[in-house]
């Protein structure tokens, strides 16, 4: 898709001599920060650096608690734990999103920011989310590598925290060609430290005014987001539809279809559905050569690299749940009335 585009943009950028941090990463960030509806927009080379550099960007470490959902991917919580923060678990809600209604039991005097994921494309009970947070004094930064273009109560998710964390990985849907990421904020001093660290640490090249990174977006990855940016809703529009089919089209008992949230919206990154038999299903599909996969099959409080939090199997028992039910069915631009039709038939065959 768009294939003419693409090239034109990357041979442009090829041609031109000039890789990175340059002309058309500054309108790539111009463009993204309108579309979202933000001043500022930083371009980063991943989602996890986004998070990263928003949790220290905050002053959030050693001592801190950060609180996050229980059943969101593992980057969200590296984000915290990679400034040396602590993660305080929430259990999700029954749209997959954090439970607004489970978040007040786990402020402490140490919490220092609310750190809550867009799931699967939807977006969260910001409402609740940010009257919390007010109530509390504490920051909120999302993370919205799922969730380019939803909204909560007509407003883009990215747009409710002091910063959006977004992905642009391949399989987004605002995807590169490759890693790339941004954060999205109206802070202006938020704005300046993330772009100071993402390059050194340096606002004048070889003064280096705190210790940084180096996590520059490239010339190549904004010309091409630049292209895709220009199609999201179209994109974002087709992936509804695709949803519409599947929430109209399966029916089996077996089967809990996802469900949206009043005052929310999904670009359904994914389209999850449950099923208490999630193994035999997935095995089932496999069979007859439909691909599925598990977003995801260990939650990060069970996860080998945090054992030493010291959680075990029971303490988050729907996010556990989720971890065992949880099936993602084919969704992508491109997927053709036959290949969902086919998809939908053994679904409702099983
Ligand atoms: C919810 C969530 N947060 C963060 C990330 C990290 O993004 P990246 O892979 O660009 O570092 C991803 C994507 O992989 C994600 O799905």
């Amino acid at each position: 898709m768009y294939q003419r585009e693409y090239e034109e943009a990357a041979l442009c950028v090829l041609r031109s001599g000039w890789y990175v941090l340059g002309k058309e990463v500054e309108q790539f960030e111009r463009e993204f920060a309108a579309y979202i509806g933000r001043k500022y927009c930083v371009g980063l080379n991943s989602g996890l650096d986004a998070l990263i550099m928003s949790v220290r960007a905050l002053g959030i470490g050693a001592g801190d608690e950060v609180i996050v959902q229980a059943n969101t991917y593992i980057a969200t919580v590296i984000g915290i734990t990679e400034n040396g923060a602590t993660p305080v678990f929430v259990e999700p809600d029954e749209y997959f999103n954090m439970d607004a209604q489970r978040i007040e039991a786990a402020v402490t005097d140490r919490t220092k920011a609310i750190l809550v994921t867009h799931l699967y494309g939807q977006a969260s009970n910001m409402g609740k989310i940010m009257a919390v947070a007010q109530k509390h004094g504490i920051a909120v930064i999302e993370d919205c590598a799922q969730s380019h273009g939803a909204c909560f109560d007509g407003k883009m998710t990215g747009t409710f925290g002091i910063s959006g964390c977004f992905s642009f990985y391949p399989t987004k849907n605002l995807g590169a060609f490759g890693d790339a990421g941004a954060v999205v904020t109206d802070d202006e001093a938020f704005a300046d430290m993330v772009r100071m660290m993402r390059n050194y640490g340096s606002r004048v090249r070889y003064y280096h005014e705190i210790e940084g990174l180096n996590s520059r977006l490239d010339e190549l990855q904004a010309s091409l987001l630049r292209v895709k940016l220009s199609h999201l809703d179209e994109l974002n529009k087709e992936r509804k539809a695709l949803a519409d089919c599947y929430n109209s089209g399966i029916n089996n008992s077996k089967i809990l279809k996802p469900q949206v949230q009043k005052g929310a919206d999904s670009i359904y990154h994914q389209y999850v559905i449950r099923c208490r038999e999630r193994d035999a299903l997935l095995k089932y599909l496999a069979k007859n050569d439909i691909q599925t996969l598990i977003h995801y099959p260990v939650p990060p409080h069970l996860a080998q690299c945090y054992r030493y939090l010291g959680a075990k199997k029971g303490d988050y028992p729907i996010a556990e749940q989720y971890a065992d039910e949880v099936l993602s069915l084919p969704i992508y631009t491109g997927m053709t009335a036959e290949e969902q039709a086919y998809v939908i038939e053994k679904i409702n065959a099983f």
